[in-house]
């Protein structure tokens, strides 16, 4: 029989982001709307994780993500799952992924475009998800890696 341990203690209700790269936990943290919403937080880094070596785990109680969250995840964190929890049972599990189209996500890397000067929203066709490829609405400019900035 296997004995299964939680290394960071079960929630009741809400959102457990599983398998983030470890180092990127804090980041994936810091673009949550979750600071002033008076949410139990529980946050787990370097936690040994089969495929991924060492990952991280962010747990909110009470919350669902937005959109726009997923997709900064899915940015942040490739390899991360979503898991939906409803009276301490995963109802729901399934990997980030990129929607097809960012609007108001990313800033664009050009600094001639139309979008770094206008009062307009980013708009970035997604060009392949993992790991991402994003080709600017405005100005083409082809954006990945390092060159990603979040809004
Ligand atoms: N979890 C939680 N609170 C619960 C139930 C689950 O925080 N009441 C967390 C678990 O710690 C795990 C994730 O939600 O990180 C998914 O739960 P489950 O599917 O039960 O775990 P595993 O089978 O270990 O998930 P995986 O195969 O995705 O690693
Ligand atoms: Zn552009």
């Amino acid at each position: 029989m296997t004995v299964k341990q939680l290394q960071v203690s079960a929630i009741k209700n809400g959102t457990v982001i599983d398998h983030i790269d470890s180092k990127n936990t804090f980041k994936v943290a810091d673009i949550l709307d979750i600071k002033h919403e008076g949410q139990v937080v529980l946050i787990g880094m370097n936690l040994s994780s089969r495929d991924l070596g060492k990952k991280g785990i962010i747990k909110i109680e009470g919350k669902k993500l937005t959109p726009e969250e997923a997709n900064k995840i899915a940015l942040i964190a490739p390899d991360a799952t979503l898991n939906i929890i409803e009276d301490y049972e995963a109802v729901d599990k399934k990997r980030v992924s990129l929607e097809d189209e960012l609007v108001g996500i990313v800033k664009c890397f050009n600094p001639n475009c139309i979008s770094n000067h206008e009062p307009i929203r980013t708009h970035f066709h997604v060009e392949r998800k993992d790991p991402p490829h994003l080709r600017c609405h405005y100005c083409e400019r082809s954006m990945e890696g390092k060159d990603i900035e979040l809004l």
